[in-house]
């Protein structure tokens, strides 16, 4: 456990697509009993509203008459004991499943690489600093770089894009979804793509204070103790 000497501490979790950062976040925030933010859930929910705004459905699609949009949204994450899940919820409305929805999945990278909206997402995320009591713990692609370049923790997450395509496909085939393996693969790469390679806070492992963990061949029992590890050593040392 974590003492009141370290309050107030921010683990950020940054990593390659369906690297598991939501896996190991659930067993650190259940762990240190801190308080948990999944940003990608962010830029997710946005997708969502941009559809509903039916911002695609016409070709004058322009970031101006969208961003508007964003100046009065709040987000809040819950955990549900029943379920197990973390789920989150934009201006009251819990959007667990709908920003799974494949439409979100196949437009939110575009939206993400959009400057303009990472500035709002930014400030947002920012100001959740004030809101928690006792650690933060918050998964992206830019967190430890980007927003809080200050974290005292830093977990920076990769793997084959094989095995990631490999557990991501299991995944939606649990929840019945028809989709080749082949499919799985070609959107996790360009995922990555657009990551790696998007001009503003691209996906990037953070320098200082950081962990990175390759995943390929690793347990999760095995990478729990490995992180846990780390955090004591940077928290006690
Ligand atoms: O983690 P995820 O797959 O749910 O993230 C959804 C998308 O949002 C993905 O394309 C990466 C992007 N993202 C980002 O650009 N920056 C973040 N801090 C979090 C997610």
């Amino acid at each position: 456990m974590i003492n009141n000497k370290n309050k107030k501490i921010i683990i950020s979790i940054d990593g390659y697509s369906s690297s598991g950062k939501s896996s190991l976040s659930k067993q650190l925030a259940e762990h240190f009993k801190y308080y948990y933010i999944n940003t990608g859930d962010m830029y997710r929910g946005i997708t969502l509203l941009a559809i509903r705004q039916k911002m695609f459905n016409s070709d004058l699609w322009n970031v101006t008459n969208f961003i508007h949009y964003l100046n009065n949204i709040h987000f809040t994450f819950k955990w549900n004991k029943k379920i197990n899940e973390i789920e989150t919820f934009l201006n009251n409305e819990n959007i667990k499943n709908q920003i799974k929805s494949r439409q979100v999945t196949e437009k939110v990278s575009l939206l993400a690489s959009i400057p303009e909206i990472r500035e709002k997402l930014n400030v947002i995320q920012k100001k959740l600093v004030s809101i928690y009591k006792n650690g933060l713990l918050i998964e992206g692609r830019d967190i430890g770089t980007t927003i809080f370049p200050q974290a005292k923790i830093k977990i920076f997450m990769k793997g084959s894009t094989e095995i990631r395509s490999f557990r991501r496909y299991k995944e939606l085939k649990k929840k019945g979804e028809k989709i080749s393996y082949e499919k799985v693969k070609q959107n996790i790469l360009y995922r990555d793509m657009l990551d790696i390679s998007r001009k503003y806070s691209p996906l990037q492992k953070p320098i200082q204070n950081c962990i990175e963990i390759d995943n390929t061949y690793l347990s999760i029992n095995k990478q729990f103790n490995i992180i846990l590890q780390f955090i004591k050593n940077k928290l006690y040392t």
